[in-house]
């Protein structure tokens, strides 16, 4: 088990600062994920961090050791890409071979380390299929037994699942998950796909133009986003531009899109301009029976059933968007003229300074 510090760690590409010092501390047998838009820097951190990238300025610890400038092969680093990266000309066994041969491992140990890596990822032992005649999720899965195999001190994934189609990505990031806690490595891994990163992660860090933007446990950064970027990025959330109008000692009355907002707390001076964040799902149907709180008048203009929710797609009375998820069972019957009552509660939207 190795820790992992990066300490101020610098990339520029011509103008662009790819990785702006990132500092950060990663726990032995943790699962660090970076997420971010594309461009934000996260393959060019992990490349960094296996060695096929130079530092521009900055260090990189494996423990009490700096490794930065250590070449790529003695860093004992295994990475996963999202390409797979396996030898379409050596067979599944060959594949996952290969570190060991290239470290001079004899032929014997070879042997049962590929069986037991092939083992780990539930390959059959003694694989002598070619890549083409394997489906993508098996490919994947070859391409982790391959750093497996090497006994990696520390595990990098880079969008390793993005291949997939949506039901094998959800088994395979369950797998992975396992095997990185029953191996207890430390692993980084990249993804831009929040739900995954909410699922698979320890502590996540939320990455916007080379800069760590908030880190924190997916509970937390799901449930206290420090900026509206972070709110937005991670999972959908309505993002409202209002004004501060009065606080009474608990909250503080916003007016948004057209209405009025009681939000829990000081959400700024009077006058002064806000972005709320309510995110779909805390928001209630008015008339059912676990509804309490404000309400909130709003169109309906579309809904999606999607089997066990059922998503709203409304306007506030200015015709800003709002979506509402609920329950599929909870038939939301909007009145004549589309209007549907909505409650939510105060103490669940979170007031942003508006830039
Ligand atoms: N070799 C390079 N030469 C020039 N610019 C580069 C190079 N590699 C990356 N960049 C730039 O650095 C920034 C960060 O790129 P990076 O690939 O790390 O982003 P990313 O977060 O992995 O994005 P994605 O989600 O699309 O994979 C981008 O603006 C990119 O264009
Ligand atoms: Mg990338």
């Amino acid at each position: 088990m190795t820790a992992i510090r990066l300490d101020a760690v610098v990339r520029t590409f011509g103008s662009v600062r790819a990785v702006d010092a990132i500092s950060a501390t990663i726990a032995e047998g943790e699962l660090f994920t970076l997420l971010g838009p594309s461009g934000c820097g996260k393959t060019t951190l992990l490349r960094m961090i296996a060695g096929f990238s130079d530092v521009e300025s900055g260090s990189i610890w494996f423990g009490d050791q700096r490794i930065d400038q250590v070449p790529a092969h003695r860093r004992n680093v295994g990475m996963v890409f999202q390409s797979y990266a396996v030898f379409p000309n050596l067979t599944v066994e060959q594949n996952v071979a290969y570190g060991l041969r290239a470290r001079r491992v004899s032929r014997r140990d070879i042997r049962d380390r590929v069986a037991e890596a092939l083992a780990l990822v539930q390959l059959p032992a003694h694989n002598t299929r070619w890549p083409h005649e394997l489906s993508g999720g098996q490919l994947q899965r070859v391409a982790i037994a391959r750093c497996l195999v090497i006994k990696p001190a520390v595990l990098l994934f880079d969008e390793p699942l993005s291949n997939l189609d949506a039901q094998l990505r959800m088994h395979m990031r369950v797998e992975i998950r396992r095997l990185q806690k029953s191996l207890g490595l430390t692993a980084i891994y990249v993804t831009h796909d929040q739900e995954e990163a909410l699922a698979i992660s320890d502590r996540i860090a939320v990455l916007r133009d080379g800069r760590i933007e908030q880190v924190g446990t997916p509970e937390t950064i799901y449930r206290a986003p420090q900026t509206a970027f972070v709110a937005e990025f991670m999972g959908s959330t309505n993002i409202i531009l209002g004004v501060a109008a009065g606080f009474d000692g608990s909250a503080t009355t916003v007016a948004a899109g057209g209405a009025m907002f009681q939000v829990r707390g000081r959400a700024g001076a009077p006058g002064a301009k806000v972005l709320l964040s309510i995110r779909p799902e805390t928001m209630r149907l008015a008339g059912c029976p676990d509804a309490g709180g404000p309400t909130l008048a709003v169109r309906l203009q579309l809904r999606e059933f999607l089997g066990p929710l059922l998503r709203l797609h409304a306007a506030l009375p200015d015709g800003t968007p709002i979506r509402v998820v609920t329950l599929g069972g909870q038939g939301a019957q909007p009145a004549a003229d589309g209007t549907l009552n909505l409650i939510y509660d105060p103490g669940q939207i979170i007031a942003y300074p508006a830039p």
